[in-house]
């Protein structure tokens, strides 16, 4: 780019002319490297300046605008980044176990599943197999193989849309680009971790350190700033490996056991975890757990737990899935890593339905590898309870993803001089009256609305990840662009303008179209996600599918939630019976739409969104004859448990609901059934034999 540009004034029609030509040139280089090599030379700030020198020439010598202009361009280019993939099969997360309490339930619900009388005669429940796998700490990844060819790699994202990063996968030694061995199917998906060993991160943040570059905060961060370079001789650099667990799509069956699956990925040219054993029982899974435990340390990656799979196949895909994890696997964490250091400070954030957090300020130390300068505290109760003051010596905590919390107080290092801490009765953003209502643990500011923390936070919670997920509108974006009026409200996001943002600071015309390119993109939005979005309390990522799948359009759910506001109605009834959702939630939905703002707010979003989509259930297998069905189980059945049974309706795209009201589609009957068969009578809902069920699903 030219340094010292010539003024307008002083410059000649041919000097004008030259300068065209060049930045015509410059400019379609650069779209070509931003756009299809996804690797630009120039920040987005400079890209501006040249289009904006470009156009203010022609703007002086109108008689010299070039054919192939790049004002006279419409830039269709994607917003920046990797493109998103859909994956054919989702990439699931995993159940996490804390103690020894959680594995035995798990143990018990997958013996459960071998109660049928054909199993227990092959295994003896007690030492069913189980895969024992440590849990790297590193970032998922899935790699589709078509006639053995690596064709497709994607990042996990959220579940269900990953990132296109085969180019940056294709960089790793342990990644083949051609399956080795025979007999891999003709599509395979493999999937498994991407992670840095601890030496590799430690070189890397040395590096960056003497560079003046912000370092990692653990081998897992670096793993995932490494892999997701638009600039792939960047991850090429750093040392990333990739070890096979799981598989995706497969377009054909290629194994029994989950140890008969790693011993194919080793065959194809994998490389899988050789401390993986196949346990006989919990006692041997509970010896392996303390086993990797104990070499933790040892190992050159970092490890936050084991890793729990049922190794019968078959077993596994009549256990099915919950909403976000397999019913077969689980996850066991290794426990909280403690360290010792002061409290500076206690800060009160205010979160988006108004409650008010303490949170403590700390001198920044180490604590399992990440440095930590905030911790939790919770609560008024329990920084009474602790006795927690600023300035005291305090004991914290990390356990894996979770946000260090203080755990303790060392009395002994208390300065003299403190004194108790006293919680705010004022909201420390609005100023407005903060009170604790009766058996709530949390101090609520009353300022509703009015208060921009509440706002700005549920804008924030808006735009994030798993709700509208728009490219480009980070938390930061949102807090600059409240503070400017532009945006108060979630419908406010699809009312911004290009010319808005153009000319504001870190905006220029590139940037603020791709922004508006990315808004675009979500007029059209699922309904989970949409009701993820408004950020009612209790409902989290879980709870709006649930209510997505069951109420399936827009428009039923919303007037279904305004009639349940009867609590002797149906819709009230029906909302309590969906499995997973309690009354206290039921209740807070309710309250939701009781609330005149929150009516305006989604009447709002309905106007400036072109479609809300209706649940798709992503795994719902073709025909199924009781998909969006409502089924009620009842009395016991003698083929499978009452588990598998729900598992199975499920899985065939069913709603299980647990009692019987109007909206029932089939009732099934086992033996011994009590009153739920003589109300289906009674409302005339359709009631099965256990067999004619299973000749209805085809089992
Ligand atoms: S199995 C449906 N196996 O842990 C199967 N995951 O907390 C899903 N992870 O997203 C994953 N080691 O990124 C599996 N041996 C292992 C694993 C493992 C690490 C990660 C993975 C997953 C996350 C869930």
């Amino acid at each position: 780019m030219s340094l010292a540009e010539k003024s307008l004034e002083t410059l000649t029609e041919t000097e004008a002319a030259a300068e065209l030509e060049r930045l015509a040139g410059e400019i379609a280089r650069h779209d070509k490297l931003y756009h299809e090599q996804d690797a630009p030379e120039i920040s987005d700030g400079d890209y501006d300046l040249l289009r904006r020198r470009n156009n203010a020439i022609e703007a002086h010598f109108p008689e010299l605008i070039r054919a192939d202009s790049p004002s006279r361009k419409v830039g269709a280019a994607p917003s920046s980044g990797f493109a998103k993939v859909r994956h054919s099969k989702p990439m699931l997360s995993l159940d996490n176990a804390f103690d020894e309490g959680d594995v035995y339930s798990f143990f018990a619900s997958v013996r459960n599943f071998f109660r049928r009388p054909e199993d227990l005669a092959r295994v003896d429940d007690k030492t069913i197999e189980v895969m024992a796998e440590p849990k790297i700490d590193g970032l998922s990844a899935s790699l589709r193989y078509e006639n053995g060819v690596l064709m497709l790699g994607a990042t996990r994202g959220d579940g269900v849309v990953g990132e296109d990063i085969t180019a940056n996968l294709k960089t790793l030694g342990t990644i083949p680009k051609k399956l080795s061995g025979k007999g891999w199917p003709a599509v395979i998906e493999i999937r498994g971790e991407v992670y840095l060993e601890r030496d590799g991160f430690f070189a890397l943040n040395a590096q960056r350190e003497k560079d003046g570059e912000p370092v990692f905060a653990n081998p897992r961060n670096a793993a995932a700033g490494s892999l997701r370079q638009l600039d792939v001789s960047i991850t090429a650099r750093r040392p990333l490996r990739f070890f096979a667990y799981a598989w995706g799509e497969a377009s054909e069956p290629f194994a029994k056991t989950h140890s008969e699956t790693l011993a194919h990925f080793k065959e194809w040219g994998f490389s899988t975890n050789d401390r993986s054993k196949l346990c006989h029982g919990i006692d041997e899974l509970l010896a392996f757990y303390a086993e990797i435990g104990a070499v933790r340390a040892e190992l050159p990656y970092d490890i936050d737990g084991v890793v729990y799979k049922v190794n019968d196949l078959g077993l596994q895909e009549r256990m099915g899935f919950a909403s976000r994890a397999p019913r077969w696997a689980l996850a066991h964490k290794f426990p909280a890593q403690q360290a010792q250091t002061v409290l500076t400070d206690i800060i009160i954030q205010v979160g988006r339905q108004g409650s008010l957090t303490p949170v403590a300020v700390l001198e920044p130390i180490t604590v399992g590898g990440v440095v930590v300068q905030r911790a939790t505290l919770h609560n008024e109760d329990e920084i009474q309870r602790k006795d927690v003051r600023p300035g005291d010596t305090v004991v914290i905590q990390r356990a894996g993803d979770v946000i260090p919390q203080v755990v303790s107080v060392i009395k002994e290092r208390r300065p003299t001089d403190s004194a108790p801490y006293v919680f705010p009765d004022h909201c420390p953003v609005c100023g407005s009256l903060a009170v604790r209502e009766e058996g709530q643990v949390a101090r609520r500011c009353t300022g509703g609305l009015i208060c921009d923390a509440q706002a700005v936070e549920r804008l924030k919670h808006f735009v994030s990840r798993d709700a509208f997920d728009i490219e480009g509108l980070g938390a930061k974006h949102i807090a600059a662009f409240w503070e400017e009026k532009l945006i108060q409200k979630p419908g406010d996001i699809f009312r911004l303008q290009a010319s808005q943002l153009d000319g504001r600071e870190g905006w220029g015309p590139l940037s603020a179209s791709n922004l508006i390119r990315a808004i675009e993109a979500r007029r059209v939005i699922s309904l989970d996600r949409f009701i993820y979005s408004l950020g009612i309390t209790q409902v989290g990522q879980a709870t709006a599918k649930l209510l997505a799948r069951y109420y399936r359009s827009f428009g039923n759910w919303v007037a279904e939630m305004e009639q349940a506001a009867d609590p002797e109605s149906e819709a009230w009834r029906a909302l309590n019976d969906i499995h997973g959702i309690g009354e206290s939630m039921a209740a807070d939905l309710v309250a939701f739409f009781r609330e005149p703002h929150n009516r305006d707010l989604v009447e709002d979003l309905r106007g400036v969104l072109k479609e809300i989509t209706d649940y798709e259930r992503v795994a719902v297998q073709a025909g199924s004859p009781i998909a969006g069905k409502s089924v009620v189980f009842t009395g016991t059945l003698t083929a499978m448990s009452r588990s598998e049974a729900k598992a199975r309706a499920e899985a065939l795209g069913a709603n299980v609901a647990g009692s019987v009201s109007g909206k029932t589609d089939y009732l099934i009957v086992g033996e011994d059934a009590g009153s739920k068969a003589e109300k289906a009578r009674a409302l005339g809902v359709k009631t099965l034999t256990e067999q004619e069920w299973l000749d209805l699903i085809g089992s």
